[in-house]
């Protein structure tokens, strides 16, 4: 099939070079042409573990080429899919002006039978806005159609979960029997393994698409205000959680507390349900509650290295991980960012390592940071370590190393990374998220210090 893809972005690039590979000829369109021109060398503008290999590999065996050409995109495809960026604008709602561009090119170039399918997120009833636009030029000659195709990949995992994804949500208007067998051949490879394909009403499958990550926020807010309570209760979160998710209404999956949770989508969009909830009228009051315990919950953290060290003025501290999560360079909504300003406004000093955000931290800290190209450099000198990223590289160091390079040795896990009795059994004290007990003990223990008991 012929395929053009609008936007080149996490998405747009993981559906262009996905679709390649599944045997497609495939066109990538950017209104940015130093992007384009990267991604025409075979480089990802952006770090995705596999998809370099896939792309370069797509581009030399001819089925994947990249242009800025709107024009060209639309003529060359039957299929056209739209999933440029919808930043979200000051009062939280999507800024659809790329989207309605792509509508707008589609309008004047497109002739004959061709599909438009958004891939974006975009806010209920923007299919509705597309077909407005694309309405006044269809005819017998020129049947054209809209469809929502929602898009769930997560970053660092995008090509597998384009490959494996849960479900392929289409959203259409009316019942075309052409256009689902249309969709079904889209879609045959991933069908064929399995994988629901279901079509529903165009708005359906747009609140789809927030409604999963709306879920999928609250229920991270659930489990991190759930850990917030252990602590106060004397309980552990991690037999919890295990206890409780073992019920496989609930399950185990997606329910680790942290330090809140951040990326392009999961804040995003939670705020434009809220959003577009209030501008209909409706409160949402579970996503508000939400909402607030995630904005909040990056500073449990910080409340527990303040019971160590009450003054943070002049302290040294390394901190491992700043990716919003591990495999990606995004820095989006990290709750890293708002833990390691609110530490530099209260005067620590911090010595950082992540395996890929270093140059992106470089531009937003410049020398307000000392940057570090391993894990241990960090810990020179340091009081405490901060995990605020859970990369697999960090899940089994040397601790007798570490303690040789650290001042202090207090462990802060804002990933709950670490067994405790094995950082305690290396003379390490150790916090994680949802477990008092052991911040009584950190509390107490650096107190005898201090009293050189
Ligand atoms: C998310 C959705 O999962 C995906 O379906 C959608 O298409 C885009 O948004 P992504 O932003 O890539 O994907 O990240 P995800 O893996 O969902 O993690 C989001 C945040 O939740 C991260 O900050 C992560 O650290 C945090 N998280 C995730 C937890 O704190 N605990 C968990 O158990 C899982």
């Amino acid at each position: 099939m012929k395929i053009t893809v609008f936007g080149c972005g996490y998405v747009g690039l993981t559906t262009a070079v996905g679709l390649a590979e599944m045997g497609n000829t495939v066109i990538g369109i950017d209104v940015d042409p130093q992007k384009v021109a990267m991604l025409k060398d075979g480089i990802v503008p952006f770090y995705e573990p596999g998809l370099q290999e896939m792309l370069l590999r797509q581009i030399t065996e001819g089925r994947l080429s990249f242009y800025t050409d709107a024009k060209l995109g639309i003529e060359s495809s039957e299929i056209v899919f739209s999933a440029v960026g919808t930043p979200p604008l000051k009062d939280h709602y999507a800024d659809l002006s790329a989207v309605l561009n792509v509508a707008e090119q589609f309008k004047f170039y497109a002739e004959g039978e061709k599909v438009f399918i958004n891939k974006s997120t975009v806010p209920i009833g923007t299919s509705d806005k597309i077909l407005e636009i694309i309405q006044p030029k269809i005819s017998l000659k020129n049947r054209f159609q809209v469809l929502s195709n929602p898009e769930f990949l997560r970053e660092g995992t995008a090509l597998k979960d384009f490959f494996e994804p849960d479900r392929i949500i289409i959203g259409t208007y009316g019942h075309d029997a052409g256009l689902r067998k249309l969709m079904k051949k889209l879609y045959r490879p991933m069908i064929e393994r399995g994988v629901p394909l279901v079509f529903t009403d165009i708005r359906s499958a747009e609140v789809i698409k927030y409604a999963s990550n709306a879920y999928l926020a609250t229920r991270l807010s659930f489990v991190n205000e759930l850990a917030n309570f252990c602590e106060t209760a004397g309980a552990d979160i991690q037999s919890v959680r295990k206890g409780v998710g073992l019920d496989k209404r609930i399950g185990t999956h997606f329910f680790q507390p942290g330090i809140g949770f951040g990326g392009s989508c999961l804040p995003k969009d939670l705020n434009a349900l809220i959003e577009m909830g209030k501008q209909s009228g409706f409160d949402f009051k579970v996503l508000d509650a939400a909402q607030k315990v995630n904005l909040q919950q990056p500073y449990r953290i910080i409340e527990a290295v303040k019971n160590v060290f009450p003054n943070l003025n002049g302290i040294t501290f390394a901190i491992w991980g700043v990716a919003f999560k591990p495999g990606t360079d995004d820095l989006r909504d990290a709750p890293s960012l708002a833990i390691i300003h609110e530490l530099l406004r209260q005067g620590a000093k911090l010595q950082v390592y992540d395996p890929v955000t270093i140059p992106k931290l470089r531009k937003i800290f410049e020398k307000k940071l000392s940057y570090s190209q391993d894990y241990y450099s960090p810990l020179q000198n340091a009081s405490g370590l901060l995990i605020l990223t859970e990369w697999e590289e960090f899940r089994n160091p040397d601790f007798g190393r570490m303690k040789s390079f650290m001042k202090e040795h207090y462990i802060f896990d804002g990933r709950n990374i670490f067994d405790r009795e094995d950082v305690e059994k290396n003379d390490f004290s150790y916090y994680g998220i949802g477990s008092l007990s052991v911040q009584r003990k950190l509390k107490s223990k650096r107190s005898r210090v201090k009293l050189g008991l």
